[in-house]
């Protein structure tokens, strides 16, 4: 049983060697397109609930160093990123803004972003009612540009 737990411990000292690349990119304000129409009511809900996994810019808590944490942080930040980023909004064409306007309507709506995995360790990212109807409202104005 003593062995057990030391070889245990001795597999979670040596994955700490495998680090992921952290999404620091651009240090200080994530930068977004004009063309978003991003209030600064409507920054302050995203810099607190969606850039983690959205922009080039992530906030990691101390728990982000420790694997296996880190790879699973890593990979939503890599899939979050691939989806919508919003600091990379002037790379999509036309299409990829209406479908993620279209998207971003949605999962609002639907209670499904920010990911409930997530939630769990930053309660403080759910989105309260208030908030919902900025950022949803905020949606609505850029579909009519
Ligand atoms: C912990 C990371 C994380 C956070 C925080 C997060 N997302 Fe996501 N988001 C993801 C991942 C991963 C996907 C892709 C898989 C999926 O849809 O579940 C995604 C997908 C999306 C999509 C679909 C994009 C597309 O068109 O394919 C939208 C829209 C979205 N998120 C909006 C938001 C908004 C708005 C917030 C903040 C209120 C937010 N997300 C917070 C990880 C995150």
């Amino acid at each position: 049983m003593k062995k057990k737990a030391l070889i245990l411990v001795g597999i979670l000292v040596l994955i700490q060697l495998i680090r992921p690349e952290k999404n620091t990119a651009a240090i200080g304000p994530v930068i977004v397109a004009d063309e978003l129409l991003i209030t600064d009511e409507v920054a302050v809900i995203l810099e607190k609930s969606c850039y983690d996994c959205h922009s080039n810019r992530s906030n990691y808590l101390w728990y982000a160093e420790v694997a296996p944490v880190s790879w699973l942080i890593a990979h939503h930040v890599n899939d979050g990123k691939e989806h919508l980023n919003f600091s990379e909004w002037n790379t999509y064409n036309n299409f990829q803004k209406e479908h993620i306007i279209k998207d971003l309507y949605k999962e609002i709506k639907e209670d499904k972003m920010p990911l409930k995995t997530y939630t769990w360790m930053h309660p403080e990212a759910l989105l309260s009612a208030t908030e919902k109807e900025v950022l949803l409202s905020w949606v609505k104005s850029l579909n009519k540009n």
